[in-house]
């Protein structure tokens, strides 16, 4: 603000700063004050709306919470979901993941039910300390070398927020020492009718059961996806990243559960870019999406992996429509892409079908004469499009089941009543027929 132009050796040796000062001009207090005030009158109000909006919000989930509450102790309202209604459910009395003994469950275990890449399943007998009886669980072992797999898994399933009717029920995790070394087992409710890949190759299903199967997927799916609970608590969105129909159980209701939760990974905002790149290209190459594939998927966007699973399940819910009598003539069941590739087809394999020629599954023309089954094949199409941000969400296509279930129901009651009136028709034409007959006599 001030320049010294004098020239002579020493010549600011005795330079004073209140000499210098413009008499006439404004005070710098006042300046430094006025242009101060603005952005701290803006800073104080923009705090104080956030903050009301904080209060205003916590004050709206706490109501929202206790109603919710409430409903679960009323299983006929909407909540309900949360509640544990099927009978194949581990009663509350024997342990839950929320137990945190470390004394090991008595347990004996049965019959192989299945083997994957990591673990083996079996069915086991959960033993009631008092008596004889027992409740029937599965248990997956996990071998000493996949402990990050059981570990990963373990943590997904004791996030309390994942617990919905189409997830499979968790026990606990245990750690366990045997003769043959150390193992790590993980103990669920038992689905006695298996996996759904198992279940559509031994059974023929209606269209009433499709709507279960493929309702109950999309709305276990969409919960997963999920960034609340049914009951409106705030969730951190998980996403499944190996949904296949070995993955998916048949619970005795014929609803679905997924399970194998191995791959799956939380969608938790402060994940970087990088640690997303990190978790790199994960698993089965027949039900992998295309920008899986070819390592493609969009990392700056939390969605993207949500666009994956979407993709899968079309392919699921494709098996399910295929072995549907109301397809017409019903084939044995094949998974996607049965005869086009191996029975354990590898990435570039499967780069070749999906996106160098751009193949699905077939959808033939027959199918399209049930008109349900023709919204579903909508469905399905939308779901594997090429273009992740043009597939539908999981939400929307539960939302789609919910309405074919209400229209299925809607068309139901007016057969019967239409069958009512046909039957009173008919009882009238009888009375009036008899009544005939006796005036003739
Ligand atoms: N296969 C894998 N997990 C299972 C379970 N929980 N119940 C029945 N079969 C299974």
């Amino acid at each position: 603000m001030f320049m010294c132009s004098c020239h002579e050796d020493e010549c600011n040796l005795k330079f004073a700063l209140q000499e210098l000062r413009n008499p006439g001009g404004p005070d710098t207090t006042i300046v430094a004050l006025a242009s101060l005030l603005p952005p701290v009158v803006i800073a104080v109000a923009v705090i104080s709306i956030f903050y009301c909006y904080r209060i205003h919000r916590k004050i709206k989930l706490d109501k929202k919470w206790e109603s919710n509450q409430k409903c679960i102790k009323h299983p006929n309202m909407e909540c309900s979901i949360m509640l544990d209604d099927d009978r194949s459910d581990i009663s509350s009395t024997c342990a839950n993941n929320l137990n945190h003994n470390t004394e090991l469950l008595p347990i004996e275990l049965d019959t192989l039910v299945g083997k994957g890449r990591f673990a083996e399943v079996y069915k086991a007998k959960l033993k009631q300390n008092t008596s004889d009886q027992f409740e029937t669980v599965a248990v997956k072992i996990f071998p000493y070398e996949e402990y990050a797999s059981w570990k990963m898994e373990k943590e997904i399933f004791s996030d309390i927020n994942l617990k919905h009717e189409n997830v499979l029920q968790f026990l606990t995790a245990e750690e366990r020492k045997t003769d043959i070394g150390k193992q790590y087992w993980l103990i669920t409710a038992f689905h006695s009718k298996g996996n759904l890949q198992e279940y559509l190759t031994r059974h023929i299903i209606s269209w009433e059961d499709l709507l279960l199967l493929g309702g109950s997927l999309a709305r276990g799916v969409a919960h997963l996806h999920s960034d609340h609970t049914p009951c409106g608590r705030p969730k951190t969105p998980i996403v499944h990243r190996d949904l296949k129909s070995s993955n998916i159980l048949v619970k005795n209701d014929l609803t679905c559960c997924l399970c194998d939760f191995g791959l799956s990974l939380w969608l938790d905002p402060s994940l970087s870019v990088d640690d997303l790149a990190n978790s790199g290209q994960v698993g089965t190459a027949r039900y992998m999406a295309p920008e899986v594939l070819e390592s493609r998927i969009n990392l700056e966007n939390m969605e993207s992996f949500k666009q994956t699973d979407v993709y899968s399940m079309a392919l699921v819910l494709w098996e399910i429509t295929s072995r549907c009598n109301a397809v017409g003539e019903v084939k044995d069941y094949e998974p996607p892409f049965g005869t086009k590739v191996r029975e354990h087809p590898c990435v570039e394999s499967m780069k070749d079908n999906v996106l160098r020629d751009r193949g699905r599954p077939e959808i033939s023309n027959s199918w399209l004469n049930h008109q349900g089954i023709q919204l579903v094949c909508e469905t399905i199409t939308e779901c594997w499009d090429h273009d992740p941000e043009a597939r539908l969400t999981a939400q929307c296509v539960a939302e789609r089941f919910n309405e074919l279930e209400n229209l299925d129901r809607i068309s139901e009651r007016s057969c019967s009543e239409e069958k009512n009136t046909r039957r009173l028709y008919r009882k009238h034409k009888q009375v009036k027929y008899a009544l005939q007959i006796l005036c003739l006599k």
